[in-house]
């Protein structure tokens, strides 16, 4: 199964950008975390990264032109913001589990609400690059092969 992991705002600054909440690991480093869980689980990943709305809302349609039996997706500040990726996610008939490295509801209350969640099969939060893990296996017995 074909599953995209795609990434928003900020993300490429991991390793250097608030290491006490969001630690120290990079990007590259979650990227091969998640490949090594995928390969065990038979998943072919699409790992991406971007700064810009458009172009994350583009790689949620691809997902669903190409085929991908799921989508993980950690918006960044997008969850917080981004009406328009609530729409994206809605408009594809995708599982897409929503991700965030950090326990947002132990932050600031700007956090608290995601207008990913309610177009999202499931959320994971606070378990850090784990997190991509566990959203692999979420999508691997929610999925068939
Ligand atoms: C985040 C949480 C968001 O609130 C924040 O804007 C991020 C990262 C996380 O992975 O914990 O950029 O999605």
């Amino acid at each position: 199964a074909l599953v995209y992991i795609l990434n928003g705002p900020n993300l490429n600054m991991l390793g250097v950008r608030e290491t006490s909440v969001y630690g120290t690991l990079d990007l590259a480093g979650i990227e091969k975390l998640a490949r090594a869980r995928a390969a065990q689980l038979g998943m072919t990943v699409e790992f991406r990264q971007t700064n810009h709305e458009g172009v994350l809302l583009d790689w949620v349609h691809e997902a669903y032109h190409k085929g991908a039996a799921g989508l993980i997706i950690n918006p960044g500040a997008l969850t917080h913001t981004s009406i328009a990726l609530h729409d994206a996610i809605k408009a594809v008939s995708l599982p897409v589990i929503e991700l965030h490295l950090s326990n947002v509801f132990a932050r600031e209350s700007f956090r608290h609400h995601s207008w990913v969640s309610p177009a999202a099969k499931g959320v994971i939060c606070g378990f850090g690059p784990k997190g991509y893990e566990l959203a692999l296996e979420a999508l691997a017995s929610s999925v068939s092969a």
